[in-house]
């Protein structure tokens, strides 16, 4: 994909080979508010209606694709979201590597890829080996928030968090979802005009 004109990253875009290992929230974005985290932003709409609706909170990125890495850093930063960061990264690798113990508030992961076919399905972001790396990283009392379309893949989301320490809890919508929506991504937009059912979880980790 392309874009007619340059895309400007900084500050936002960060440079998964120039950051410090473990991250310090602190340093990354100058207070100590709460960090929410989101996997697979894409266009980067969720953390851009997030972080302007929320200035108390800190949002972080981790998007593997770079144009949307790139898209979504130069939109937040067009926006003034000082409170939001983006990395390009693989998510397994990025929450091992440099996300320490207990320091994410909430973890959004918004139409992870379904992988539909089977021998694809170990592609997965969500399985039994990604639960413990987000047992770690939430703060005690912390959360879980998925939304998917793919009711195979929601199926397995439900058990493997149903094995996992996370208490599965109800769903809250975040406060930028209009009407009718589970969360208000370029994804739901886009399968809501197809008239796809939507599947949404959320748990807590025990405090
Ligand atoms: C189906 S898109 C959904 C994008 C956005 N959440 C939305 O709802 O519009 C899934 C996104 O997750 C990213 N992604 C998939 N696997 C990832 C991984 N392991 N680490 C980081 N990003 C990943 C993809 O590059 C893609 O942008």
């Amino acid at each position: 994909m392309q874009s007619h004109r340059e895309l400007i990253i900084e500050p936002v875009g960060l440079n998964v080979d120039k950051l410090p290992k473990p991250l310090n929230w602190l340093e990354i974005f100058g207070n100590d508010h709460p960090v929410e985290l989101e996997i697979g932003c894409g266009k980067g709409t969720f953390l851009l209606h997030q972080a302007l609706a929320r200035p108390d909170t800190n949002f972080f990125g981790i998007e593997w694709a770079r144009w949307y890495w790139r898209y979504a850093s130069d939109r937040l930063r067009r926006h003034n979201c000082l409170n939001s960061r983006m990395v390009r990264a693989e998510a397994n690798f990025f929450l091992t590597e440099f996300i320490s113990p207990a320091t994410i508030s909430v973890l959004h992961i918004y139409f992870p890829d379904p992988w539909p076919k089977k021998r694809h399905n170990k592609r997965r972001l969500i399985q039994p080996k990604f639960m413990p790396l987000v047992q770690r990283i939430l703060t005690p009392g912390g959360r879980l928030q998925v939304v998917t379309d793919h009711q195979d893949y929601a199926e397995q989301i439900q058990s493997v968090v149903k094995e996992s320490p996370l208490k599965i809890v109800d769903y809250s919508r975040p406060g930028s979802a209009a009407e009718g929506e589970f969360v208000g991504t370029n994804f739901e937009h886009k399968y809501k005009h197809e008239g796809r059912p939507f599947y949404a979880l959320a748990a807590v980790k025990p405090a």
